[in-house]
């Protein structure tokens, strides 16, 4: 019998326990138009590349339009509809960017194979591919999605996490999307990459306490490059890595700088002031028992196939939008 190193029977083990894992997720599965277009996942992925090779910054952009399309009304690409006032509009999306990719990604699959990939299937894939492109993992997606065709005009965006809100609410947040503490402090690993405005937590750096104080969990040094990225009573829009020195490469230095008191988000720097969530991000961190930046590797893609499974629309189910901004 052929001798196989533990290291590699171990990584077997993770990629089978991966596909597995895939096969499950709510009448998804992976493949989906191996028969029906065959070249979507090559196309969504040379267009994700084409757009990342001009801008690199493009992929954080791209994966959290997944992330707050499955948070609201489930994966279903409601979140690229501008008519009405729908997601695309509403508060605490502001500042969302990407929809060009995927407009681009759709425009070539329809001329290619008409009607037949969803938009919220390009999303799922667009997101994949974005956090390959940045140095992360390169899992297969589970597809056959089809997009929202009934998509509110008001809809409820309070289960969206804010960056205020306290570790409890946010692991219920979580918890009603089917997402446990692991996934949540897994999935905020996602600010490996991109940035924020100042408008959304500069109120930690000044006058943050009822003493006048800024917020006492920022590491000193760092409040310092803080306060002079974000004036006082600037008007908010300068743009700031959420991962300090590494804001492109999808790596374990987000866990790292949290651990340190260089969280730029007030949401990002609580996961280290609770007990349950530190432990998760000092592992991850390397700092645990954890196999340095490993752990957050294979950990990443099971969380993110999860979020993408959420209330997902499948067979009869919604359509496939030939546009992705407008239902049919
Ligand atoms: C605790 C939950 C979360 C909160 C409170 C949160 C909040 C935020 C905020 C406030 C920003 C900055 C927006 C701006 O100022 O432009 C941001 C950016 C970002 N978020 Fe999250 N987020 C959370 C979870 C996630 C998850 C689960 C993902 C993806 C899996 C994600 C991906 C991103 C990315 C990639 C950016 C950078 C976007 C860009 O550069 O354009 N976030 N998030
Ligand atoms: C960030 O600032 C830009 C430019 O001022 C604005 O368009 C965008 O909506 C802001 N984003 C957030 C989350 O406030
Ligand atoms: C991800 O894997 C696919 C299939 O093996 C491959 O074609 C693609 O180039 C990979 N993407 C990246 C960014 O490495
Ligand atoms: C469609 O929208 C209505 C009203 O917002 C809602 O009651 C209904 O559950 C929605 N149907 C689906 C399939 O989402
Ligand atoms: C978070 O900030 C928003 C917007 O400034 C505010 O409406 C909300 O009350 C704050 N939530 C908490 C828990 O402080
Ligand atoms: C700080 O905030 C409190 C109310 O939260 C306010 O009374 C006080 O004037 C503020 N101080 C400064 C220096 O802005
Ligand atoms: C905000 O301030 C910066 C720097 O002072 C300026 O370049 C930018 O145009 C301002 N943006 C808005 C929306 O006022």
């Amino acid at each position: 019998m052929v001798q196989m190193e533990p290291k590699w029977l171990v990584l077997l083990a993770v990629i089978l326990g991966l596909s597995w894992f895939a096969e499950t997720q709510q009448g998804l599965k992976p493949g989906f138009y191996s028969s029906s277009c065959p070249k979507a996942e090559a196309i969504v992925r040379s267009t994700v590349e084409t757009h990342f090779k001009e801008d690199p910054t493009i992929a954080a952009g791209v994966l959290r339009l997944h992330f707050q399309d499955c948070f609201v009304q489930g994966c279903d690409a409601s979140i690229l509809i501008t008519e009405g006032s729908g997601e695309r509009d509403a508060l605490p999306n502001a500042g969302l960017r990407g929809f060009d990719v995927i407009d681009d990604a759709k425009t070539q699959l329809e001329a290619l194979c008409p009607g037949v990939v969803s938009c919220a299937d390009i999303l799922a894939l667009a997101a994949r591919d974005a956090v390959a492109l940045s140095g992360g993992a390169n899992w297969s997606v589970p597809t056959g999605r089809r997009d929202g065709t009934n998509v509110s005009s008001s809809p409820d965006v309070s289960n969206l996490p804010a960056p205020n809100d306290s570790i409890p609410v946010l692991r219920q947040k979580f918890a009603d999307k089917g997402l446990n503490t692991n996934d949540l402090v897994t999935l905020v690993g996602a600010h490996t990459i991109g940035q924020a405005n100042c408008s959304s937590f500069q109120y930690r750096l000044y006058n943050f306490t009822t003493r006048g104080n800024a917020d006492p969990t920022i590491n000193p040094a760092f409040l310092a490059q803080l306060q002079a990225l974000c004036p006082e009573g600037g008007n908010g829009s300068t743009r700031v890595a959420l991962d300090t020195n590494s804001q492109t490469k999808f790596d374990v230095s987000f866990f790292k700088n949290v651990r340190d008191g260089n969280g730029v988000l007030e949401s990002d720097q609580r996961l280290f002031g609770d007990s349950d969530t530190q432990k998760i991000v000092k592992n991850y961190a390397g700092n645990g028992r954890g196999l340095l930046g490993l752990r957050f590797y294979f950990e990443f893609p099971k969380a993110m196939i999860k979020m993408s499974s959420i209330g997902v629309k499948t067979g009869t189910q919604g359509e496939i939008r030939k546009t992705c901004s407008k239902s049919n």
